[in-house]
């Protein structure tokens, strides 16, 4: 009989049998029913993923029952605190569409020294409207180099300079009181070299060898690198380094940075207890660190295979199992194709945008806003209960990951394009206002990306007297196409490249530190000056944040694009409820340096009387529109009846 049972049914009697036999579970009480809910409502989703990744593996399903088995304890152990965050958000799952979601991200000691100096951050996190705060990778790391820690030696330990796991746990805490989730990385593609796990398989353990790819010689190593390209060539050629005793093992990233082997059900099950302890620490949102690299196969690129999806919704089934309020962010900084596969309330319910991102750079470039404007309209919406998180730019190097088809059906060539944009954000290009430097220039392909804060490359550095406005224009942009804006904290002041990076042990090789710069404490005391710089870039995007809190069509992500006949000026429409009475916002950006103007015969679908909601002054539209140089408009309107 057991044999004819459907490999998912096997498996749940196999986990059941396991959560009987286990001691020291509490079955009483409403916890323990909540518990069984959600397992039987996700546990064939995990059990089928499982089968589809591990059934050649002979462990798989003890590896099952013993991970069900953690998330039964994982639930039993979170704070009570957190089990009524878990009811409020399953009572509310779109909260996190609502227009008053604003990101910020900083590395803790940069911003603030560490976790007791952030609290004195509080204060002026709530004067923006944070909601949500990235803090960057804050765990135990290799010193002096850890990309920033991006290599992890312990995801249960704070790195002791900024702190403890308790006090992550009261800055949880306490930012929650105050409205704010607490978001962190699960850098669950690789370890560190001196995690744990890594020093043991270096040290020839084989059970732990087998949490890494390890080859005793070059045969396998070399026929991957036949397909796989390179992220960080200036640290190393291909993908593998050799350890000392003489075998090679995977590093996509830096050499001190080792992929982990999700082939291995044990690595699954061990970043999923992971996870859980971080989940119950009070984080609410994961940044799912380089999600397009999880699953390698051979003669593959390695990148975005159908397993990186199946481990991803497997994952998340286990946090609607023990911890069902953590959301995930995809971070895939990939071709739109398949920067989209990634989004969906299965899998990451939230994803940077860095599609716009980098469009929208390349329009301040171009002064050309078709690419964009053609990115918004095709590439825009998402599936209901999924959000972008739109950036102007982040901790990373800004790549140009447009689609080439989609260039060339304006005439550019894509190999051209990126040339270009490189050459002009590293101010080769003549008349460039950009301040940028060249991250991972690869002479041997050709490939280069870009770092600078937000007001070197807007030109403010330069000099260049539009700085300010483009600074409000590019975000402008992430702050009205929906979903959640994420500013990289100082941007809103104005903070500009640090080129002391250079001197600081472990960053000199790196060029991203360009735009990480320390607490800019000084452009902060200025913020509320409206003669200075700081002061017009602070109280210009805190305008444009409560114009958009007031305005429920920019909550969710519907937007439908607007032709504006005009190159330089971008149009999008963000619509309200249509039970509403059909209103719209109808946002146009000017993206070049001259006026331009958008013709009367292109606005005639609209009702003549607009009302500006950033001036809050009514505007005519029967004769056209005229933007000034880098202005923009949020118009509410209705179609022509
Ligand atoms: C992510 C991070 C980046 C890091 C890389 C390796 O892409 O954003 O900073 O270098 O992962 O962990
Ligand atoms: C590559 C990777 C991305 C990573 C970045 C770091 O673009 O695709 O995941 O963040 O490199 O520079």
């Amino acid at each position: 009989m057991q044999d004819k049972a459907s490999p998912e049914e096997a498996a749940r009697r196999h986990v059941l049998a396991a959560l009987d036999a286990e001691a020291g579970l509490d079955r009483e009480g409403t916890a323990w029913e909540d518990f069984g809910l959600r397992f039987d409502l996700h546990f064939p989703d995990l059990a089928r993923l499982f089968h589809s990744l591990y059934r050649d593996r002979e462990d798989w399903l003890d590896q099952l029952g013993a991970l069900v088995v953690e998330c039964a304890r994982s639930w039993q152990d979170r704070p009570a605190e957190l089990k009524a965050l878990d009811a409020r958000r399953l009572a509310d799952p779109d909260w996190f569409q609502a227009g008053t979601m604003l990101g910020g991200v900083c590395y803790v000691d940069r911003y603030a020294g560490d976790l007791e100096g952030l609290r004195e951050r509080f204060p002026s996190f709530e004067e923006l409207g944070l909601t949500y705060l990235h803090l960057m990778p804050l765990f135990l790391a290799p010193e002096p180099n850890s990309d920033g820690g991006y290599a992890v030696s312990s995801y249960r330990e704070v790195n002791p300079r900024l702190g403890t796991m308790e006090q992550l746990r009261e800055v949880a805490s306490e930012l929650r009181e105050r409205g704010i989730s607490l978001v962190v990385d699960f850098i669950f593609n690789h370890t560190s070299n001196e995690h744990e796990w890594a020093q043991k398989a270096a040290a020839g353990d084989p059970e732990f060898s087998d949490y890494y790819w390890i080859f005793p010689d070059r045969t396998m190593p070399d026929a991957y690198e036949k397909t796989v390209r390179e992220i960080f060539p200036e640290d190393h050629p291909g993908s593998f380094v050799q350890i000392p005793d003489g075998r090679w093992v995977w590093a996509t990233f830096h050499t001190f940075q080792w992929d982990l082997n999700y082939s291995n059900p044990a690595v699954f099950r061990a970043m999923a207890r992971e996870m859980l302890f971080l989940a119950n620490q009070g984080v609410e949102i994961l940044r799912m660190d380089a999600v397009a690299f999880i699953w390698k196969q051979l003669g593959t690129s390695c990148e975005s295979l159908p397993q990186a999806h199946e481990l991803l919704r497997a994952f998340n089934a286990v946090c609607r199992i023990a911890a069902p309020s953590l959301l995930f962010k995809s971070e895939a900084i990939v071709h739109p194709d398949e920067v989209v596969q990634y989004i969906n309330p299965a899998e990451c319910q939230l994803s940077y945008n860095p599609l716009e991102m980098a469009l929208t750079w390349e329009a301040l470039a171009t002064r050309d806003a078709r690419l964009l404007s053609q990115a918004l309209e095709r590439r825009h919406n998402l599936p209901p209960g999924t959000a972008w998180v739109n950036y102007v730019r982040s901790h990373d190097d800004i790549g140009w990951t447009f689609a080439d088809e989609d260039a060339a059906e304006f005439g550019i060539n894509g190999f051209d394009h990126r040339r270009f944009l490189n050459s002009f954000y590293v101010n080769r290009f003549p008349g460039s206002f950009a301040r940028g430097v060249a991250f991972q220039d690869n002479p041997r392909t050709g490939d280069c990306r870009i770092s600078g804060t937000t007001a070197s490359l807007c030109g403010l550095e330069d000099g260049s007297p539009e700085a300010i406005r483009r600074i409000l224009l590019v975000h402008s942009i992430a702050i009205s196409t929906g979903g959640i804006p994420l500013i990289y904290l100082g941007d809103e002041v104005g903070q500009l490249n640090d080129y002391g990076y250079a001197d600081e042990p472990g960053h000199e090789a790196d060029s991203r530190w360009v735009h990480r710069p320390h607490y800019p404490a000084e452009r902060y005391a200025r913020r509320h000056d409206p003669e200075t710089p700081e002061g017009q870039i602070y109280e210009g995007l805190r305008r444009l944040l409560s114009a958009r809190a007031q305005t429920p069509e920019f909550e969710g992500n519907r937007l439908v694009g607007f032709h504006t006949n005009n190159a330089h000026v971008l149009g999008y429409q963000r619509l309200g409820d249509p039970d509403d009475d059909g209103g719209l916002v109808l946002v146009l950006a000017n993206f070049s340096d001259a006026p331009q103007h958008v013709a009367s015969a292109t606005l005639s679908g609209l009702a003549g009387d607009a009302v500006d909601l950033l001036s809050e002054r009514p505007v005519e539209l029967a004769d056209g529109l005229t933007l000034g140089p880098q202005e923009f408009v949020w118009l509410r309107t209705k179609y022509r009846g």
